[in-house]
């Protein structure tokens, strides 16, 4: 486990990661310049929430909308992935970190599902952070799949589709960042956001820091959440 309960209080956090291309156009770089800084802000952040006692770190990587960019760019994308999951594998085995994947992965080239799925092995018995990527996810994707499996079994309650989510087993979704001033939720964590505390911020992705992270978690912490009661 990580490093007893921390004092935000915060257990998941998930990030809309956005602006990589508006990073690399205000610095005339090519738009694979922004994602490839972008994957080096992943990095810091993940080793960051380890830090901070997070027990969950999801992060939207790539959504089911995602393949209508060019094949340039999703080719950039993947690759960075590959690159990512790589480079980084022997640290999250060091470091207890289990990897997760939410979103139809099995769809993306055999090549990086095979990668992924050695990654989700070697890390399946870690119980430190989880770092949940989201690939090919698309949250309306997942309700409608999560439904059916539910009515397969006859269970369409609020438990029975929740127990068939992507994100079953996780802990509850505390906290939401979206970066790059765009306030939406792009299809992410609609359901698991039910009763998240939102936090959008101006940064473009690259630069997000650690620093940034704690902020919104001192925020998140002085925040009163009342579900819905009084
Ligand atoms: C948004 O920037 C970002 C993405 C679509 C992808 C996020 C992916 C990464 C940070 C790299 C791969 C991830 C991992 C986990 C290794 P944008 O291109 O939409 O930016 P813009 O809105 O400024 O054009």
């Amino acid at each position: 486990m990580t490093e007893g309960r921390a004092t935000h209080g915060a257990r998941h956090v998930a990030i809309i990661m956005d602006g990589n291309g508006r990073w690399a156009k205000k610095r005339h770089l090519p738009r694979a310049m922004g994602h490839q800084r972008g994957v080096e802000a992943v990095r810091t952040l993940v080793r960051a929430a380890r830090e901070m006692g997070l027990e969950a770190l999801t992060l939207y990587a790539f959504s089911t909308e995602n393949w209508r960019r060019s094949e340039d760019e999703v080719s950039t994308l993947m690759g960075l992935l590959k690159r990512y999951i790589l480079a980084d594998l022997e640290e999250f085995v060091a470091n207890n970190v289990r990897l997760k994947i939410i979103g139809d992965y099995r769809k993306l080239a055999g090549d990086i599902v095979e990668l992924l799925e050695d990654a989700l092995a070697r890390t399946a018995g870690n119980d430190g952070t989880t770092l949940v990527v989201a690939l090919n996810y698309g949250s309306q994707d997942e309700i409608a799949r999560a439904a059916a499996s539910a009515a397969a079994k006859g269970a369409v309650t609020v438990e029975g589709i929740e127990a068939e989510l992507d994100t079953a087993g996780l802990p509850p979704l505390d906290l939401l960042i979206r970066t790059s001033g765009e306030v939406r939720l792009s299809n992410f964590l609609l359901w698991q956001a039910a009763y998240a505390e939102m936090v959008f911020v101006d940064t473009l992705w690259p630069d997000f820091t650690p620093a940034h992270l704690a902020a919104a978690l001192q925020d998140f912490a002085g925040r009163e959440r009342r579900y819905g009661g009084r």
